[in-house]
């Protein structure tokens, strides 16, 4: 019998936290035969909130559940974790963009990088949430010198499957039917959903939908999704980005299916031309717990552009937080 999984999750008592917890419990991230333990993370205001997250996990009486630790303080949060998710921070309301969010929340990750490098599991798999995503995973990175900056990733499993479900829509498929999705760059809407390597059947994605749907409609709806969830929700989506987070846990640990990949952001190794170190959305398989950059894919121009637009932003947000990067 192995050791139970020690998984933290910060903001545990909010949106998403609270969709993650139960379907982690559940055996939804590491699999049906692996015993977890939780440790959950909240500012003090949420304390009182979060004991009653621990309580409705109690009364789940989840078979895989060992133990459920509540706190406020970051270094017990994050002790000897094996895998943290990090949730918590503001979310952005209507005609914001996630990047508008950075001054507020760039500041959570350095001390939560440092305290992930003091306290958790040396092989701690780490996957940023709060947004924007991808920079703050940087800035967490950036503060953990005693882990690998490769342990830190952001998440864009929701673009990948917001873009694997709207192809496969249009394709009149099944989403288990499409392959080889990728998004590139930034969690925001500079981001490059890209179907030049995706099939949907067996068949190559970009045969199946005309170019005019896939500029003008595809891209800036997955671009866009996000805002089109919290024009119609009154906040921002929640469910959905839980269920990305396992999948992208899951993936990370239990590997892509052959001839398959994921997108996940991850630094930067100077692949396909991006700037190095910043935290970019690329295609990646994932085997025996570790995941690389898909190599060698054809970039035609219009890819180029998006994913040069993409790597400027990212850049942008590295040098506005450079205060935040020791
Ligand atoms: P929420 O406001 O419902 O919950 C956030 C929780 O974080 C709150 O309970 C708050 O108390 C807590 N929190 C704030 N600062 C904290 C800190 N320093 N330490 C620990 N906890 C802290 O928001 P939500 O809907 O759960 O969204 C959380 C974040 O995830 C937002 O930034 C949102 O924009 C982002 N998000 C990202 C994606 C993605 O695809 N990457 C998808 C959806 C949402
Ligand atoms: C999303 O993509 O749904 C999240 O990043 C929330 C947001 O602000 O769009």
């Amino acid at each position: 019998m192995s050791q139970p999984a020690r998984i933290a999750i910060t903001g545990a008592a909010g949106n998403i936290g609270y969709a993650l917890a139960f379907r982690i419990a559940a055996g939804d991230m590491l699999g049906k035969d692996r015993s977890v333990v939780l440790q959950l993370i909240e500012i003090p205001p949420a304390l009182p909130a979060l004991q009653g997250v621990a309580m409705e996990l109690a009364d789940c009486a989840f078979p895989l559940l060992r133990e459920v630790v509540t706190t406020a303080d970051i270094n017990e949060g994050f002790n000897g974790a094996d895998y943290a998710l990090l949730v918590g921070a503001k979310p952005r309301g209507p005609g914001m963009e996630r990047g508008d969010l950075l001054a507020d929340n760039g500041k959570i990750f350095g001390p939560q990088g440092k305290a992930l490098s003091d306290s958790a599991s040396r092989d701690v798999r780490v996957l940023v949430v709060g947004n924007p995503a991808n920079t703050n995973c940087l800035i967490a990175a950036a503060n953990a010198p005693a882990l690998d900056p490769g342990q830190f990733t952001a998440m864009t499993r929701l673009d990948h499957n917001r873009a694997t479900a709207q192809i496969a829509d249009k394709a009149g498929a099944h989403s288990t039917d499409v392959r080889r999705m990728t998004i590139w760059g930034n969690h925001s809407a500079t981001q490059h959903p890209d179907i030049a390597h995706c099939t949907v059947g067996g068949k190559p994605a970009a045969e199946l939908v005309s170019q005019a749907w896939y500029r003008e409609q595809f891209i800036p709806r997955v671009q866009k999704r996000g805002a089109e969830i919290i024009r119609a929700r009154g906040s921002s989506s929640a469910a959905s980005a839980a269920s990305a987070a396992l999948d992208h846990m899951r993936t990370w640990v239990h590997g892509t299916p052959e001839g398959d990949w994921t997108s996940m952001a991850v630094p930067s190794d100077g692949s396909y031309g991006i700037a190095p170190g910043v935290i970019y959305s690329h295609p990646v398989t994932c085997a025996a717990g570790a995941y690389s950059i898909v190599q060698g894919l054809a970039i035609d121009d219009f890819c180029r552009e998006r994913m040069t637009i993409t790597d400027q932003e990212l850049r942008g947000e590295r040098a506005a937080v450079a205060n935040l990067l020791p």
